[in-house]
C-alpha cells in the first residue's frame, strides 16, 4: 500500500514538475515574439476577444491594488480614423492603421500609478499576442490628441473621470507584418555583490 501512494505522490510530481515546464515555455515563447505591429489586417477584433484580453490586462499587480487607472475601448475603426484625422489630417492613422484601441489614463493623486499603467499594459499586449494579435503601445499619439483642439471632442468622448490622465495608448489588430525583433542594450544589468 505504501508503495502503491509513493508511486502516485512520484507520478504527480513528475506531471507538475512538467506542466511548469510547458508554462515557462509558452510564456516564454509569447514574450520573445511580442513585437510592436505598425500594420494591420482589415479583420475587425471581436469584443469578446477584447474582453479576454482586458481581463487578462486587470490581473496585473498594481501599488496597493488601487488598480489606478480607467479604459476606454474603441473598436470602431471608423472612430479611430476620425480621431486621428482631427489630430493630423495628413497622416492614413495615428494609431498605425490598427482596428482597435486601448486607451489608458493614470489616476494622477497615486504617485506610483504610472507603474500600474505599464504592467497592465504589458499584460494587454501580453495577453494580445498569446491570441495571435499584434499591438503597439503608443505615446506619440497621445501627446498629439492633447494639444490638439480639434481633437478636444473626442478627448471628451473618452470621458475618463476627473483626476486621471490619458497616459497611452495600445494599437491593436491581426498583424499584417513580421518585423524582426529590435536590439536591446546590453550592460544594462549587473549583479551587485557585497
Ligand atoms: C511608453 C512607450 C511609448 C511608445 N510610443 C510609441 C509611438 O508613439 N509610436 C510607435 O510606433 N511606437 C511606440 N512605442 C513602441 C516602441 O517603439 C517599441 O516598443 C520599441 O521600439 C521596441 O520594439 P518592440 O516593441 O517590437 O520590441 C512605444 C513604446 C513604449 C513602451
Amino acid at each position: 500500500m505504501k508503495r502503491f501512494f509513493f508511486c502516485i505522490l512520484a507520478m504527480l510530481s513528475i506531471t507538475c514538475t512538467c506542466i511548469a515546464q510547458d508554462d515557462a515555455a509558452s510564456l516564454e515563447r509569447v514574450i520573445s515574439s511580442r513585437r510592436s505591429i505598425r500594420r494591420y489586417t482589415g479583420q475587425t477584433v471581436s469584443r469578446d476577444v477584447l474582453d479576454r484580453i482586458v481581463s487578462n490586462g486587470l490581473k496585473a499587480p498594481s501599488g496597493m491594488n488601487r488598480q489606478s487607472y480607467e479604459l476606454r475601448i474603441v473598436d470602431d475603426p471608423k472612430l479611430l480614423e476620425e480621431i486621428s484625422r482631427s489630430v493630423n489630417p495628413d497622416v492614413k492613422s495615428i494609431f498605425a492603421g490598427a482596428p482597435a484601441a486601448i486607451f489608458i489614463a493614470n489616476g494622477t493623486s497615486y504617485d506610483l500609478s504610472q507603474v500600474d499603467c505599464g504592467l497592465l499594459a504589458q499584460n494587454i499586449m501580453l495577453s494580445a499576442r498569446s491570441l495571435g494579435l499584434g499591438s503597439c503601445c503608443m505615446g506619440a499619439p497621445v501627446r498629439q490628441m492633447k494639444s490638439s483642439e480639434a481633437c478636444a471632442g473626442y478627448m471628451e468622448k473618452l470621458g475618463f473621470s476627473k483626476g486621471y490622465d490619458l497616459l497611452i495608448v495600445i494599437a491593436l489588430g491581426y498583424p499584417d507584418e513580421k518585423p524582426a525583433a529590435r536590439p536591446r542594450k546590453d550592460k544594462m544589468v549587473r549583479y551587485v555583490d557585497r
